[in-house]
Formats: C-alpha cells, structure tokens, sequence
C-alpha cells in the first residue's frame, strides 16, 4: 500500500502543498493518539469559555486547535489561519503560498460519548499584502486542496486537491496514512437521508415536504423506503456519504431566529463540498452551489444539502 508521501510524490503534487499536507496528516495522527486515549489523556469535558460562536469549548477543541495552530504557524508556507476555535484570522509566515482554514474537532459534543469527531481542513491560495480577513473571502471554488479526518474504530483521511477524492487510513503499527482508495465514487441514487428530525418544525416548507415525502415510503410519491442516520458530526456524517451514499442535511431554521443557519462556509461547507464533488456529488444551500458562494466573513454559516448527485438534485427541486 502506498503511503500519503508516496502517493502525493506519484501524482506529481505540488511540493509546497505537498509539505502542508503532510504537517495536516501529522496533527491529525496526534489528535488521534489523544482521542483514543480518551479520559485517560485528559481531554474529555469542557473549559469553562466560549468560542466566538459562544459555544462552550470542549477540552479537545482547544487541545486541538493550539495543536494545529503551532504546526501550522511553524510551517513557512503558511500565510495565515483562520479557525472555528479563534476570534479573528492569525497572521503566520509573510512569505506564505497558502491560507487555512480549519474546525479543529468537529462534531466534539461527542467527544465526551466516546463517539465520532474528527478534523476539517481547507486551503486556499494566499493572496499578496497583509493577512487580514479579506483575505480568506475566496470562494470555495479557489480551494487548492481540502481534507476531513475522521477519528473513528479507524482514523481515515479523506484528501482532494482537485482531481478525484483519495480515502486513507492511518496505520497505527507505522503512524503513516496509506492509500485505501484512489479514486472514491458517491452513488447517485440512495435512500437514505441524515438529518436532525428534531428540528422539523423550524425547517422551511421546502425542506419540510421532501422529508415528508420521504418518510411517506413505498406508499408515496418517492416509491420506496427511506433510512434515517445521524451522527451529529458532519464528519461522520459525510464519510458515510462518501462511503455508501446518502443525503446530508443542516437546512435554515427558524428555532433561533438569530442563528439561521448552523454549518460554517469556511471551514465545513466548502471543504466539505470540494471533497464530496470530486467524488460526483452534489453540495448546494438549496438554491446555489456552495463553492460559489462569495463569503462575507470567516465565521459565516450557511444552508448545507450534499451527497448522491440524483437524491440531492430531487431535494433541490422541491426549492424551485
Ligand atoms: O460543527 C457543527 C456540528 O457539530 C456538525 O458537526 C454536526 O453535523 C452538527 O453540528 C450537529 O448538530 P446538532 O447538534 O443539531 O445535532
Ligand atoms: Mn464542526
């Protein structure tokens, strides 16, 4: 099996990104040693402060965050960061090729339930001048790689940098990620959707009548059975999709009218997004493609509906 080095040598990747990669495999093999040692390396429960989302931060969220921080400040190719986990955009290297943007746990109200979190990746070109916030307002569509890894019974890696969707596994005899699948594939068609059903009654009309169509089976207009599976973790949610298809779902709600939206552009849709469209999926708010949208702050949410190309273009066309 190949290893990610040889694998990125292979495809002829670019060697500073090729480097940036590797600092990102190597964070993620130390936060999986961390998570798997579980209460016994200390890092289950929270601190007692918020993040700018005014979240409560998890033990291992900031672990996490000031792991990732210092790789990657260390790393001459960085310009500069921006993470769920930080109130402002961090200037790193001036002479950086690359900005990232990063959720360094995601999904971590699970992290204390011994249950799926992992880490989102995106990197966009470093436009010249100051590292400021404008600086990282690129469209998704500029990522020049993204990755999610996900800590699991196994820790994978799911890697584009714009040519097909490579899936590794991390090696725990070696601590190396090796190749598992080259080239991943959602399936178009599916029946099975994640969404969280407890907030039905805050979702929009469209969202509200594909589920209910869905849930209608056989005996409704879809004409067959639907699945329902939610992880609440967008990483465990969309390896799932890219594993063996599926829907995923966090509509616009209305539950707090402040807050219609609960994923983060910056760094979950659009990695998210990059990632599930090189494997022939679909990523969209419900009326745009994610990857175009032109933010207008790093910590801005949006609509996210991605996963099997057919089931997602249905759920789109309940949206008009
Ligand atoms: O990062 C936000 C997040 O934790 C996602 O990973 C996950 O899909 C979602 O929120 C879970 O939301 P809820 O708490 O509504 O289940
Ligand atoms: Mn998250």
């Amino acid at each position: 099996m190949q290893s990610l080095n040889e694998t990125l040598s292979r495809r002829g990747i670019d060697g500073d990104l090729h480097a940036l990669i590797q600092t990102l495999a190597q964070c993620a093999g130390e936060i999986s040693t961390l998570v798997r040692g579980g209460a016994l390396s200390g890092v289950l429960g929270a601190t007692e402060s918020e993040n700018v989302q005014g979240e409560t931060q998890k033990k291992l969220d900031v672990i996490a965050n000031d792991l990732i921080k210092n790789a990657l400040a260390a790393q001459p190719l960085v310009k500069g960061l921006a993470s769920e986990e930080e109130d402002d955009v961090v200037p790193a290297n001036a002479e950086g090729r690359f900005l990232v943007s990063f959720d360094p746990l995601d999904g971590s109200s699970n992290i204390d339930i011994n249950s799926l979190v992992g880490t989102i990746f995106s990197v966009l070109p470093a436009p010249t001048g100051a590292v400021d916030e404008s600086a990282f307002l690129q469209p998704g569509a500029n990522q020049v790689a993204a990755c999610y890894m996900l800590y699991g019974p196994a820790t994978v890696m799911a890697l584009t940098t714009g040519d097909g969707t490579l899936m590794f596994t991390l090696d725990p005899n070696s601590g190396e990620f090796l190749l598992v699948e080259e080239r991943v594939r959602i399936p178009e068609d599916t029946a099975e959707f994640a969404i969280n059903m407890s907030n039905q009654r805050f979702w929009q009309p469209a969202m509200q009548s594909y589920i209910a169509d869905c849930l209608k089976g056989k005996e409704g207009q879809r004409g067959k059975n639907f699945n329902m599976r939610w992880i609440a973790a967008m990483v465990g949610d969309v390896h799932r999709v890219l594993s063996r298809g599926g829907l995923f779902t966090y509509p616009q709600d209305t539950k707090n009218p402040a807050k219609p939206f609960k994923l983060r552009l910056m760094y979950e849709a659009n990695p998210m997004s990059f990632l599930v469209e090189q494997a022939g999926g679909v990523a969209s708010t419900g009326y745009e493609r994610i990857m175009a949208i032109q933010p207008d702050g790093i910590h801005q949410r949006v609509a996210v509906i991605l996963g099997s190309k057919n089931e997602v273009n249905t759920c789109l066309g309940y949206h008009g």
